[in-house]
């Protein structure tokens, strides 16, 4: 049978499909031979059928026989064209490693997230209520000043500090609260130990009056800069922070030169790493606690990162020099 052959020789799908449609189509041939059926006389009709049917049945066999093997075919030959030969070599097979800073970050938050703290963040982009006025920044406070504060046209500005994301968290949530909130902020300064954009870990503990001490602090912060610095001294300085009363700085004895007095520490013997303190009750009270106790602390991820790995010029790490980043694999 001439079709027959034809469909056992089509060399693509597109030429069977059309062999298909000439076939089996509504004005196909098979269509053509059915319609002469109500010519023929009764006695015949019924074997003339049959024998048609018997055709058909054949015939659509072939072409689905012929379909799976040129679909087959089809596959066989994308995979060959697709496949990847993993086992080449390249030279471009370079390894990444991960930002001396965002190295540094990790770290932070698996001692915290070890002490069982929980990790938030919130937005870059905030406002004057969240960055300043329920963190007890006055209006007049230095910070605020365009020297300071990357301010946009609509009065929102990007966060200076991580700590709006205290804020945000006790606005939604009832204590106890246990957080770190790591993250980007911004300033107004470039110099050695300066830039526009660099990174904070904030942490606020509160829990009922009472219950939440300075001693509290003190035993964590130091247990933590043990474990980011190894055997070094702590030494807790009270200090300043609208946000906090009393409020604390935090040395560690010089990693350079042991305490004796270097150019790092600036011949004092002690580098400052924190800010900390108890939370100031004005804050509490903007987020609408009552009878509670907390503590809060920040930190500067580049200057944890600028002082283990002993990098001279803060801005170096973000120039992307491949240089200086393979240091540091
Ligand atoms: N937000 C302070 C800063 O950016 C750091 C800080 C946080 C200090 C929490 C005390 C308590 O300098």
């Amino acid at each position: 049978m001439k079709i027959l052959k034809k469909i056992q020789e089509a060399s693509s799908l597109e030429e069977l499909e059309g062999i298909r449609i000439k076939l089996f189509g509504k004005k196909g041939a098979l269509a053509g031979e059915f319609a002469k059926l109500k010519d023929i006389p009764g006695p015949e009709k019924k074997a003339f059928a049959e024998g048609l049917n018997k055709k058909k049945a054949m015939l659509q066999n072939a072409v689905d026989e012929k379909y799976e093997f040129l679909k087959s075919q089809e596959i066989e030959a994308m995979l060959k064209k697709e496949a990847i030969d993993v086992s080449l070599y390249s030279s471009l097979g370079k390894k990444g490693a991960l930002h001396p800073v965002m190295e540094t970050m990790d770290k932070i938050i698996d001692y915290f997230v070890a002490m069982n703290f929980a990790v938030k963040d919130g937005p870059m982009v905030e406002d004057d209520f969240h960055n300043f006025e329920a963190l007890n920044l006055p209006k007049s406070h230095p910070a605020r000043d365009m020297q300071d504060t990357f301010y946009f046209n609509d009065g929102g500005l990007l966060r200076t500090h991580t700590s709006p994301v205290q804020i945000r968290t006790m606005l939604k949530t009832k204590p106890p609260i246990r957080i770190i909130s790591p993250g980007s902020v911004f300033r107004r300064d470039y110099d050695l130990t300066h830039t526009p954009m660099f990174h904070q870990v904030e942490g606020l503990v509160v829990d009922e009056s009472g219950t939440v001490s300075f001693a509290n602090l003190k035993s964590i912060l130091t247990d933590f800069l043990h474990y980011m610095f190894g055997d070094v001294e702590v030494r807790f300085r009270p200090s300043f922070f609208p946000f906090t009363e009393p409020s604390a700085e935090v040395d560690i004895s010089c990693i350079f030169c042991a305490g004796d007095g270097c150019r790092v520490c600036s011949h004092t013997g002690w580098l400052e790493v924190l800010g900390c303190g108890i939370v100031d009750p004005n804050v509490f009270k903007a987020v609408g606690y009552d009878d509670v106790s907390g503590y809060a602390f920040g930190l500067g991820v580049e200057r944890f990162a600028m002082l283990m790995h002993k990098v001279p010029d803060l801005r170096s790490l973000f120039e992307g020099d491949i240089r200086l980043l393979e240091q540091f694999r």
